[in-house]
Formats: structure tokens, sequence, C-alpha cells
């Protein structure tokens, strides 16, 4: 019988290529009362019975505001190269009049200066999600001032840390926070009406361009970039309707914020279908926000089928949240994003998946589906840079078990396992492999 001959080939990233892990602040910290933090949106929202579902909070979460030490040792143990984390807003300003808490600016410039002294790069990111709930109660998103008073606030926060860091994140996932926080309700606000959506979209885009012009001043020589969430859609199936459905969606959740910042405008047929009249946008705001980025910051997870009336075609594996895995959405992605938009540079900035976890040996969890997950997403970030695809970096989302918002602590999507009782940290599997593609830059592929 005729035998394969065994293949196996290393795949080689370039010297230059950063890789890290991702966490956020709300999700990690814990430390709601300390030093000044005022409430976020989702102190609240997490606070009313139902919205998240194991009644759980931020309120302690990973501990990592005190933690943050022996956290960072771990990343450098791990060979580390980056770590993107999110600046909480409610620990910087603490009231509506803009006031400045120096004690909350202190945690961060403590942060990032154990990070360089163990050699990695701390990237920032500067809205994931945590609105001061003072704002939320002058109409949060929704009004457009709140972008004004995001580019105050990242003043104060560049102010004091921009002498060393190289790259500035404005928002994470802006799709998320317009759908989820002011559509469908899943997420804080919790609020529920599509035009309200629309607003917030537009104000959040606003926030991202105002927010820019402040970092060039304040910081010339640093990178400016925007995180962007992609779930590309395929129809269901051919028929007129399912076609309608997935353009809207196509539109809504992957180009409604790369077309404005990439100089396209808003997708006008969306627009006009959700009878969204754009009276929020006045002059001069467009240029605003398609003010040049150097790095558009990808989040990618999974990819949707799209129907008109929800019946679903058959779905590839999925994980513990019901997402599809489909890694070869992801190189489709990278090719379309840069034949589109060229922007000059581009980084996974989150992907992962929370698994079962629940094989372990005595020591670790053996998260090999994780492992999987990581390195064939990780194939199609080479496969993509092989075809010219100006990728520069890989984060893997996340760091630590965290709080996965209204999901609660049920899903976990750390390589390092937190022990919520005793807050015990251990690397899994997953984080071991990891490190070992860091050190080889890159990982061998093959079959046997
Ligand atoms: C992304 C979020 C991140 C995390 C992952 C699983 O949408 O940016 O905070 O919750 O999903």
């Amino acid at each position: 019988m005729y035998e394969r001959p065994h293949v196996s080939k290393h795949l080689e990233f370039p010297a230059s290529f950063t890789w890290g892990s991702a966490t956020s602040s709300y999700q990690i910290e814990g430390a709601i009362d300390a030093d000044g933090r005022v409430p976020s949106i989702w102190d609240t929202f997490a606070a009313t019975p139902g919205n998240v579902q194991d009644g759980s909070s931020g309120a302690e979460a990973c501990d990592h505001y005190h933690r943050y030490p022996e956290d960072v040792a771990l990343m450098r143990e791990l060979g580390l190269q980056a770590y993107r984390f999110s600046i909480a807003w409610p620990r910087i300003i603490s009231d509506a009049k803009g006031t400045v808490n120096p004690a909350g600016l202190d945690f961060y410039d403590r942060l990032v200066d154990e990070l360089l002294s163990k050699g990695i790069r701390p990237l920032p990111t500067l809205y994931h999600w945590d609105l001061p709930q003072y704002l939320e109660d002058l109409d949060g998103w929704v009004n457009r001032d709140t972008a004004y008073r995001f580019a105050d606030y990242t003043e104060a926060v560049v102010g004091r840390l921009g002498d060393r860091i190289d790259t500035w994140a404005t928002l994470n996932e802006p799709f998320v926070s317009a759908n989820h926080g002011y559509v469908t309700g899943e997420h804080a606000p919790g609020r529920t009406s599509m035009s309200d959506g629309m607003s917030a979209s537009h104000h959040l885009l606003l926030a991202h361009g105002l927010a820019g012009q402040r970092i060039r001043d304040l910081a010339p020589d640093a990178d400016l970039a925007i995180v962007i969430s992609f779930t590309p859609v395929e129809t269901a199936s051919d028929s007129e309707d399912d076609r309608i459905a997935a353009l809207h969606q196509e539109n809504l959740e992957n180009r409604w914020y790369s077309d404005p910042v990439g100089g396209l405008g808003y997708p006008q047929e969306t627009a006009d279908f959700y009878e969204w009249d754009q009276s929020e946008v006045h002059d001069g705001d467009l240029d605003i926000i398609s003010a040049p980025i150097d790095l558009l910051g990808i989040n990618f997870y999974s990819r949707s089928i799209v129907s008109a009336n929800g019946a679903e075609r058959e779905p590839f594996p999925q994980n513990t949240m019901g997402w599809e895995i489909h890694p070869p959405s992801l190189g489709r992605l990278l090719r379309w994003l840069h034949n589109r938009y060229a922007f000059p540079a581009m980084m996974i900035t989150e992907n992962g998946c929370p698994m079962p976890d629940d094989i372990r040996d005595d020591e670790r969890v053996i998260d090999d589906e994780r492992v999987a997950y990581i390195r064939e997403h990780l194939v199609e970030v080479h496969g993509a840079i092989q075809d010219g695809v100006p990728m520069v970096g890989y984060l893997v989302w996340s760091m630590f078990d965290n709080f996965e918002w209204a999901w609660g602590y049920g899903p976990r999507f750390g390589i390092v396992e937190v022990d919520y009782e005793t807050q015990k940290r251990t690397p899994k599997k997953s984080a071991l492999w990891f490190s070992e593609t860091i050190a080889n830059n890159g990982f061998s592929v093959g079959e046997a």
C-alpha cells in the first residue's frame, strides 16, 4: 500500500513579528472601589439580576489590580513580547466635570513600568467598554458630548504615560459597544433601540477620531490604532431574502466601523435599510474619523452563516459558547481587509476560544483543543503574510481566565488558569505551547 511521506515544515514568522496576550480592565482588575475609581456601566449592569448569567460581576475578577507584579512576572516567564491591556476610564476621570484622579493614573504608571522592566511591550487600549456611569446618566454614547469627554480622558492618559507607549489603541470593538450595549441590550448599559445604536456608533467613531487628534499632538512618534471585531458573514442560501439579510449583517458587523475609518463612509444601503437619517453626522466628522491610522487591530473569533428566517446551515465544530470554529475565514478576512483598505499594518489583537478545560493532569489543564485553535489560526495569519498582507503581530485572548461579560465566569478563555477561590494562576498546556512558539518564532506543521 502506498504510504504518504512524512511532511513537516516550519512556519517561520517575520523577525519583527510581535507575540503577546490580551486582557481588559473590567474583566481582570477587580478592586472596583480602590484609589478613587468611580462606578462604570458594567458595575451597574452586573448588579441587576438576570443581566449576567451566573449573577457575578467584575468586582473581584482576577484581582489583577493588586497582583499585577506576579502577573507580569508570569508573562515574562512565558516569554511574551507584548501585553495588550485596557485602561479604565472610571479610574482616571472622577466626574462629569472632568476631574482627573492621579491615583488612578498611578496604577497604570506602575503597570507600564513593570512591563517595561521585564522587557514586555505595553499595548494599551483606551476604551474596552467600561464607560463611567456618570456619563451614561447623561445619555452615554447617544450623547455627542461623550466623544469630547473621551478625547479629554485620552489627553490625561497620554499626558502621563505617553513617554513610554509606542502604540495607542483608541476603542475596542465599537460594534459590540453600540450593538450589544444599545440595540440588543445584552451588554451594559442594556438599552434596546436601533436608532440609539446608530447614534452610539457614530459617536464612538467620532471619539476615536477626536482622541486620535490628541494622541497625534501629544505623542507624535506613537502609532495610532483602533481595534475592530470582524465576524465574516456567509449566506445560508442563494435566496433573495437570505442574501439581503446577509448583506446588512455584513455591513453592520464588518464594514460599519472600518469603512468610515478607511475613508469610505457608512455603508449607505444599510443606513437606508434601517432608516438612519445620519443627522448625527456633522460636517467634518467623517474627515476626523478617517484621519490615517497606523495600525488596524483585528479581533477574530468566528464567522456567521446568515439567513432571513434564522435557520442555519450545518455548522462546523463550535466552542463552549456556540461560536463556530472556522480558521479559513480568518485568512480570507485578512486578504479582504488588505485589499479593501490597505492600512499600513494590521495585528491580531484578540483570537482565542473557551473550551471545557476539563482534562488535566495533576498540575495543569491539558487544553489540546485550544492549542489546535490557536495553531490553525496562526497558520492562516502566516499564509496571509506570505501573500503580502502586512500582519505585524498576534495577541492571544486571553492571558487569564476572566469575567466574560454577560456570560460571567463560565467560559474560560485563558491560556493561564485562574482559580477564583484562591487566585492561583497556573499556565495551561496552551501557554506552554505558545511560549515555545514565541521562542521559535513559529512552529512546525505536518502530517505523519
Ligand atoms: C471580545 C471582547 C473581549 C472578550 C472576547 C471573548 O469581543 O473584546 O473582551 O470578551 O470577546
